[in-house]
């Protein structure tokens, strides 16, 4: 599903630049080598971008302390 309509911007594209660490919907659109247009989308990225964060936070891997 497109995000931003005006640069064609899928929820894909937001998880992709999460995981390459885009933080902002500016990060994420600069991760798609590209600028904003209109910024309609702006809640609907950092919604995406705050779920995929969640989500790749739990994916963590726990690391323990070796003796
Ligand atoms: S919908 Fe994203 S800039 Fe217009």
């Amino acid at each position: 599903m497109y995000l931003c309509i005006c640069r064609a911007i899928r929820e894909r594209d937001v998880d992709a630049a999460v995981r390459a660490g885009a933080k902002r919907p500016a990060d994420v659109f600069r991760a798609c080598g590209t600028s904003p247009q209109c910024g309609t989308c702006a809640c609907d990225l950092r919604e995406r971008i705050a779920r995929t964060t969640a989500i790749e936070e739990t994916r963590q891997p726990v690391l323990m302390a070796a003796d």
